[in-house]
């Protein structure tokens, strides 16, 4: 093509990278004078996209009362099948003088017609700057790992900022400063999605679950302050302020915190989490892996539904990026009785384990004494409870998938 186009209309993916190649082309191929019409503009991925292009290529903005138009350069027409949006495009190329109005209607030259941006990916919409609390944590480094590779930036609040960076430096780095409302405004300070992970396994070193509450409630508070547009909130399944267990009601509590704020909120449940460095099934193999029998607890018939930690973060970045308010459980695809689990893992990693069914009260004590020795906890009793109560397993579909 020697001439180039004279504008192009953009109604394609929403995912930052996609939209970046879709305008690093039309660059090449729309020639001076001429426009680029995006659609879906005020997601922040696209904004983002954009916003290089007219800092480096100097694209001008062009105000539209319909949609906002960009103008590099020559054009034919790329095309939407959509007749409203064909309709609003020739109104807008109409008024430029591009196309004059009344002319062939764009479907009818769709011969002519080069769509330079289809449908690619899952249809993700990710925001420019998104920061994350425990970023370097399990599930934080997993969502933060997302943004970063969809070209994000990210900043995180941690409590722990000197702890080694596995992403180079790519990451801001601020400690949280739940008793100090101003310095945590400023923290937040110029996020548009903010992704929530933190919370407490467990009461230890004066945070109490009551406490963790509280200090979600001062981030929340402290991001609406902040302008912050969006939270992406990582919670649990079944969370329940009737619960007996006091992890689960006060994930309800944060929960309430995130729904009653002002900010716009996308609540992802996940069931116990495996890949990389979880706990339970990671506690599972180092066990099969050194005993020759594994203690469960009644039965072993209770359920987990197990999801990989970064179908989780997918899912994360996915809903943190929608608009809608929404609650999702993050599952995943297989359920299993606590006892099936136990095998599958031994057989994986080798190993053949009699299994001792023993009282809940006993396997806690065990799990404490474990603990001692490998100075970590590996089981609490509220984890145990959870489980028994199949509190980890949920029967819907996998959200993203067919059911
Ligand atoms: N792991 C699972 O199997 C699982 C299952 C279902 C739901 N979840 C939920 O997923 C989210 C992330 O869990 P995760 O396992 O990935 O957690 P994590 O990495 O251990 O911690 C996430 C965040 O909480 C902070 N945090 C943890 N313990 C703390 C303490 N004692 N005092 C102060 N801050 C503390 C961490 O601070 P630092 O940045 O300072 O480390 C980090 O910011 C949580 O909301 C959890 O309830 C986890």
């Amino acid at each position: 093509m020697t001439d180039g186009f004279s504008a192009a209309f953009v109604d394609g993916s929403h995912i930052f990278h996609n939209v970046f190649v879709d305008l690093f082309f039309l660059w090449e191929v729309v020639r001076p004078g001429g426009l680029v019409i995006l659609d879906d503009y005020q997601w922040p991925s696209v904004a983002t996209a954009v916003r290089y292009f007219e800092i480096n290529t100097g694209w001008q903005p062009e105000q539209s009362t319909e949609r906002p138009a960009y103008g590099p350069t020559d054009c034919r027409i790329l095309g939407s099948s959509d007749p409203t949006k064909l309709r609003e495009l020739q109104a807008v190329l109409a008024r430029r003088g591009t196309l004059t109005a009344g002319s062939a209607p764009l479907a009818a030259r769709r011969e002519q017609l080069v769509r330079v941006a289809p449908n690619a990916g899952s249809g993700t919409v990710i925001a420019g700057r998104t920061w994350v609390t425990g970023a370097f944590g399990y599930t934080g480094r997993f969502i933060t790992r997302r943004l970063l590779d969809a070209g994000h930036e990210v900043r995180t609040l941690t409590g722990h900022p000197s702890r080694p960076d596995p992403f180079d430096g790519k990451v801001d780095v601020v400690r949280y400063a739940f008793d100090d409302p101003p310095a945590m405004v400023a923290s937040l300070q110029g996020a548009e999605v903010l992704y929530n992970t933190y919370w407490v396994r467990f009461p230890r070193r004066g945070t109490s679950f009551d406490q963790a509450v509280a200090n979600t409630g001062a981030l929340i508070r402290a991001a609406e302050v902040a302008g912050v547009r969006r939270v992406a909130h990582i919670s649990i399944t079944n969370p329940s302020k009737d619960s007996p267990l006091a992890y689960f009601r006060g994930k309800a509590r944060a929960e309430e915190v995130v729904v009653g704020s002002a900010l716009s909120h996308a609540i992802v449940r996940p069931t116990v989490l495996f890949g990389g460095g979880d706990v339970l099934i990671n506690n599972i193999a180092w066990l099969a892996r050194r005993l020759p029998f594994f203690a469960v607890a009644g039965t072993g018939e209770h359920r987990v539904r197990p999801v990989c930690v970064d179908d989780v973060a997918r899912l994360a970045v996915d809903a943190g990026c929608s608009e809608e308010d929404l609650v999702i459980d993050a599952v995943g695809p297989e359920v299993f009785t606590f006892e099936e689990l136990v095998r599958v893992v031994a057989m994986a990693v080798g190993r053949r384990v009699h299994i001792l069914h023993v009282p809940p009260g006993l396997l806690v004590g065990l799990a404490k004494g474990l603990g001692l020795m490998v100075r970590d906890v590996m089981l609490t009793s509220d984890e145990l409870r959870g489980l028994m109560a199949g509190l980890v397993a949920t029967e819907g579909p996998r959200p993203g998938r067919p059911s």
